[in-house]
């Protein structure tokens, strides 16, 4: 990804803009589906993670299905084609419209995360004369070593379903005439950096797996979520996740039964570098003991760096300085929090510059907003500029 290419075009927009190099998006899913197929997986895209409608075209067209985790996560997924057969919904607290939304769709699978989710899929499929499919979410205990914001499988988590509960579901299933057991779902966090973790929660699932076997239950479908972790230090050296090593590590420890169907639900790693927020430098102030660089892009346009303490690469692309100096990279919003990184060595920057924040593609547009009544910021891709 070289800036240069695109500095005349950058240059007669508004800023703050989000920027998709969609041939990095194209080879990102060529990546991704060439690793994935070689072992006969099945992935559905997590589209929490961007859900503009130019991406989601182009990843339903790859023929990935699609994750979703709200009724109108599903309904769009519907109107943007992809087949219901593969979707499926995820979250622990599906309202009834939105359970009746993907009944009527007619998805292929609720990722169930308590008894009472369970029951009440029942009676609203009972309702509307069908059969939902479950898949149970399962929480295997297990740190996935990411930011605590973001680990989702250890037991003191609100996710999934512990070992504990297991006996209560089949009693359930048992009685319940509308509902499907078809597979285990199991998601432990994101941006997981450790292979090792993933080896963990397939040894879990190799337990689960005796589990149910022991119980005479057959399980299509085995779910292992999402999780892969991006290169937010180095992104444009490293624009693609290790799937091969990923893929290798599950193939490798994952039991599995004849037949049985691996799922999996990538976000990140399918989006983040693809996706820049580009923004002009509006001031530089001068502090005690430190300069600001003050954009006017803020953390309404990109939450992760105040909520999660994240980082992100920051380019200066348009500076022509060969001096470098060390900068704390604000934003405009009324926020202490509102900053995109500290002490980050830029090249010497004066206002109107114009810098990318990287790995901007996941968990960026989809989750910004009008704090401050600051305008929502418009998507540019390449290769239309
Ligand atoms: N499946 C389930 C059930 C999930 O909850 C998630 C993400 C994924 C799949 C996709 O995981 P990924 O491949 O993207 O790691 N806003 C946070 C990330 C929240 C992730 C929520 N769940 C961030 O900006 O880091």
């Amino acid at each position: 990804m070289q800036f240069t290419r695109f500095i005349n075009a950058f240059k007669r927009l508004e800023t703050p803009f989000y920027f998709y190099d969609l041939d990095i998006l194209d080879q990102t899913l060529r990546t991704y589906t060439r690793n994935l197929r070689k072992y006969g997986y099945i992935a559905h895209y997590a589209m929490k993670a961007n859900a503009n409608p130019r991406i989601l075209e182009i990843i339903q067209r790859s023929g990935l299905g699609a994750d979703c985790v709200s009724g109108n996560e599903v309904q769009l997924a519907l109107d943007m084609g992809f087949d219901p057969e593969t979707v499926v919904f995820a979250g622990v607290g599906k309202s009834d419209k939105e359970i009746r939304t993907a009944l009527q769709g007619g998805i292929f699978s609720f990722n169930c995360e308590s008894v009472p989710e369970i029951r009440i899929i029942n009676d609203l499929a009972a309702q509307m004369g069908k059969t939902a499919r479950i898949s149970l979410r399962l929480n295997p205990n297990i740190d996935a070593h990411t930011n605590k914001h973001i680990t989702t499988g250890r037991s003191r988590d609100k996710f999934g379903i512990s070992e504990w509960m297991l006996d209560d579901v089949l009693q359930v299933f048992s009685e319940c005439g509308n509902i499907k057991l078809i597979g285990l779902h199991f998601h432990i966090g994101s941006q997981v950096t450790d292979m090792n973790v993933f080896q963990m929660l397939c040894d879990k699932v190799n337990y689960f797996q005796r589990w149910f076997e022991q119980r005479d239950i057959r399980l299509e479908h085995i779910n292992l979520g999402g999780g892969v972790a991006v290169d937010y230090k180095n992104p444009l050296e490293n624009l693609y996740s290790p799937f091969e090593t990923y893929f290798e590590t599950i193939n490798r420890t994952l039991e599995l039964r004849k037949g049985q169907k691996v799922h999996f639900e990538p976000g990140r790693a399918l989006v983040a570098q693809c996706g820049f927020l580009i923004s002009r430098v509006l001031y530089v102030k001068i502090g005690k003991g430190k300069k600001f660089a003050i954009l006017d892009a803020g953390m309404n346009d990109l939450i992760r760096p105040a909520l999660y303490g994240a980082r992100h690469a920051v380019c200066n692309f348009t500076s022509a300085s060969e001096k470098t100096e060390v900068y704390d990279v604000v934003g405009p919003v009324c926020e202490s929090a509102d900053r995109f990184g500290l002490s980050v060595r830029l090249p010497e920057t004066s206002r109107g510059d114009m810098v990318a924040i990287c790995s901007a593609g996941a968990y960026g547009q989809v989750m910004s907003m009008r704090y401050n009544q600051r305008e929502l910021a418009q998507a540019y891709y390449s290769p239309d500029l």
